[in-house]
């Protein structure tokens, strides 16, 4: 077997800490299912590069990740030393966008030993996936002032949807759906209010639902659907949504599974033109940074998302189902970290999973 070749970028702050806890429980998974794993680990995109060269990324950085099978990343931001626009646009917008990674993957899922926000909710009535479209929509730079500073100062910033770019999409997340057990695919709209782009939306969602009959399919106006997350999370099982639409019920989702240092996301080129990009959705957490509590799971689960996209799906769920064990054994059973109200650290932790990787049958 060939290996796979991974690009690891820890980044910033605690990027740095949870890195390690990942590569450990990745390892001990590639390690139990055979796989092999040539892993190269790169400093830049960091607030320590850009002080010692005054950018964050090397000039010949595409070329340096290209040859790579996915890209393992950490967190970047240290605003003390970098401004977050600088440092964001300056490296992970890049990837992103160069690598044409258009579809943003955010599972949320109730795990167990996970407090939810919302009462009452158990392990497995929270367990559903967001796409979001990550490369056109709302964040577009077409639009600008005039008259600026005066009675008549006008913006104005539009929203751009191309055919190949809404199908794309939806094709992706119609394929997704049809391969989860619930065969479920929810659209999130705005074509009530919004009556250009968003009835254009709704059309490609049509056209596409007819090459996906085993898919049930329904749509919600985005603001009621934001309220449908609150109020009845276990109706979902995939959700497709326009760039803004998904930022937003991308953060709502997993903040109603519990702590953001449990959540994974993945930045896909689904063509694998290019490498895709497993990262946890938090930042480099400054205010806990150094100390070795940051939990480390969101950063292993982007390592199972990774595995599955690397065309591994039994060692995926072989390694998600080690971090779902060792939650369940809660603060006094393992040395979960303290926002799992436990009193463990990074390391413990990691140290706890790729060990219940090794063990689990
Ligand atoms: P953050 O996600 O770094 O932290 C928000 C809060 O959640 C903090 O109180 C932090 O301690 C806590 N937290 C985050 N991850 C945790 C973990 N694994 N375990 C325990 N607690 C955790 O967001 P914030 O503070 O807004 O941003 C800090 C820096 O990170 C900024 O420079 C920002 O630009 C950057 N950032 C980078 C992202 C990325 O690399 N994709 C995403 C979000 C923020
Ligand atoms: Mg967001």
């Amino acid at each position: 077997m060939t290996a796979h070749r991974i690009a690891v970028i820890p980044g910033d702050g605690i990027g740095t800490e949870v890195v390690p806890a990942g590569l450990e429980a990745l390892q001990a998974t590639a390690d139990r299912f055979g796989l092999r794993l040539h892993l190269d680990t790169f400093g830049f995109a960091s607030a320590a590069y850009w002080q010692r060269h005054g950018t964050m990324l090397p000039a010949d950085w595409e070329q340096t990740l290209r040859g790579y099978d996915a890209i393992y990343f950490g967190a970047v931001g240290w605003p003390a030393v970098v401004p977050d626009h600088v440092s964001l646009w300056g490296s992970l917008l890049q990837f992103r966008r160069t690598f044409d990674q258009y579809v943003n993957l955010r599972p949320c899922r109730l795990m167990p030993g996970v407090r939810s926000p919302l009462a009452g909710r158990e392990p497995g009535d929270i367990d559903f996936v967001v796409v979001r479209e990550n490369t056109e929509g709302e964040y577009s730079s077409v639009g600008g002032r005039v008259f600026e500073g005066t009675d008549r100062e006008t913006v104005l910033q539009e929203t751009i949807m191309t055919r190949v770019g809404v199908d794309r999409v939806l094709r992706y997340a119609f394929d997704l759906a049809a391969r989860r057990p619930a065969r479920h695919l929810t659209s999130a709209t705005k074509s009530n209010g919004i009556s250009i782009s968003m009835p254009y939306w709704d059309e490609r969602v049509a056209a596409t639902a007819g090459r996906y009959p085993g898919v049930r399919l329904d749509k919600y106006h985005i603001d009621a659907l934001a309220a449908q997350f609150v109020l009845h999370p276990d109706r979902f099982d995939v959700v497709v949504a326009s760039n803004l639409f998904g930022d937003i019920l991308s953060d709502l989702g997993p903040a109603c599974t519990g702590t953001l240092g449990i959540a994974p996301s993945a930045n896909i080129n689904p063509e694998r033109d290019h490498p895709s990009l497993f990262e946890p959705v938090h930042g480099s957490a400054p205010d806990i940074a150094g100390k070795g509590i940051a939990n480390p799971v969101g950063q292993i689960w982007c390592g199972s998302m990774m595995l599955e996209h690397l065309g591994h799906p039994e060692a995926a769920a072989h390694l998600l189902g080690a971090v779902e064990d060792v939650l369940a054994l809660g603060p006094r059973g393992a040395p979960l970290t303290p926002d799992l109200h436990g009193t463990g650290t990074t390391a413990e932790l990691g140290h706890a999973i790729a060990e219940r990787v090794r063990e689990r049958p």
